[in-house]
């Protein structure tokens, strides 16, 4: 079974061929960084546009990448939600296009079901790794940051985001300071230089006695941590900011972290979480990476993490949920399968 993955549900335009076990023939992805950067976000419109130039493309080069013809592809998956309506419609109805005009099955994807199961896969021409039911999920990204169990057809969530995702405050905080698009990587190199201990500032909880998460606190402190410098936006260097600033931007790092790795601890307790996977564009963290993998091994918990290169939005996953939902419950018909801004995990 050859498997077509398609992902237009954001800013990335990415084709991926995938083989019934799940190695990763080929994975090709187009950024549109650059077309978004100078807003300092994603512009909805840009994006949709941008997706139909590049898709055509994209497509091509995924096939001849993975050595596969068109006539070889036995199902196809794409992203059919959540995320933005124009962009997602690209992605979607090409897929479809391509399932009618060739008679084969067609499976719309929920994006974070593609993240959860990423950290399964290998970027290196690999079988997947099988899966062992119940596994805890982690996803965390620009949009999403959710804690759910997996159980084999089923997800259930039990922790998620109130305001900010964790992707979302890193964006933001580092707008707000002058420093580049998307501001993730860029604290994360700042960090790696800086002493996370030094500031104390507030990890977020919802405040009601439930597991969610809340970055608007941090976000807000970080703020004021802004004015008090005078950093008004301008842009910032960020290979020479002076150590004070390193330290703050570690430490902003470190409560992300902590208010992260709190919420699997407390899970872990109630539930005995023997599996973790880790996915989204934030499980590149490399703090975040090396803290869960710590904390792992210290409570026998196996925790995996997805390859770097499959952590931000990609095709590849979104072939390999779509497969395994194709095994699980066979293909809906070709027009029952709808793009949806919104669609919750596990529903
Ligand atoms: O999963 P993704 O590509 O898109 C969404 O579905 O949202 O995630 C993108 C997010 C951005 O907010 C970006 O800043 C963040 O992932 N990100 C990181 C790192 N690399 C990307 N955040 C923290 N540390 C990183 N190394
Ligand atoms: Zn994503």
């Amino acid at each position: 079974m050859i498997v077509l993955g398609v992902e237009t549900s954001c800013d990335e335009t990415s084709v991926a061929v995938l083989d019934g076990d799940g190695r990763v023939l080929s994975n090709v992805i187009a950024s549109q960084m650059k077309a978004h950067a100078v807003y300092g976000g994603v512009v909805p419109e840009i994006a949709a546009r941008a997706h139909l130039e590049n898709l055509p493309s994209v497509f091509e080069d995924a096939l001849a990448t993975a050595g596969v013809a068109l006539a070889d592809v036995g199902l196809v998956a794409a992203t059919a939600g959540p995320g933005l309506i124009g962009a997602l419609l690209v992605g979607l109805s090409g897929a479809r296009a391509l399932a009618f005009a060739r008679g084969v099955p067609l499976v719309g994807v929920n994006h974070l079901e593609g993240h959860l199961f990423s950290a399964h896969l290998s970027a290196g021409g690999q079988p997947a790794r099988e899966i062992e039911y119940p596994f805890h999920g982690l996803v965390v990204s620009g949009g999403h940051a959710e804690l759910v169990r997996v159980e084999e057809g089923c997800i259930v969530s039990l922790a998620r985001t109130r305001d900010d995702a964790p992707g979302e405050a890193f964006d933001k905080v580092a707008r707000r300071a002058g420093l580049p698009y998307p501001g993730g990587p860029v604290v994360d190199r700042i960090a790696a230089r800086g002493d996370g201990g030094r500031f104390a500032l507030p990890v977020g909880r919802a405040g009601d006695g439930s597991e969610d998460f809340s970055f608007s606190g941090l976000k807000t402190a970080m703020l004021k941590q802004f004015e008090k410098r005078g950093l008004d936006g301008s842009p910032l260097a960020s290979e020479n900011l002076p150590q004070e600033l390193a330290d703050l931007f570690a430490s902003f790092q470190r409560a992300i972290v902590t208010a992260l790795v709190q919420r699997v601890e407390t899970v872990h307790r109630r539930e005995g979480i023997r599996t973790l996977a880790l996915s989204g564009g934030v499980a590149a963290n490399s703090e975040l990476r090396a803290t869960l993998s710590r904390w792992g091994t210290e409570n026998g918990v196996a925790v995996l993490l997805p390859e770097k290169s499959l952590t931000t939005d990609n095709a590849a996953m979104i072939a390999w949920a779509g497969l395994l939902r194709y095994r699980r419950d066979g293909a809906p018909a070709l027009d029952s399968v709808v793009a949806r801004s919104r669609w919750p995990l596990g529903t």
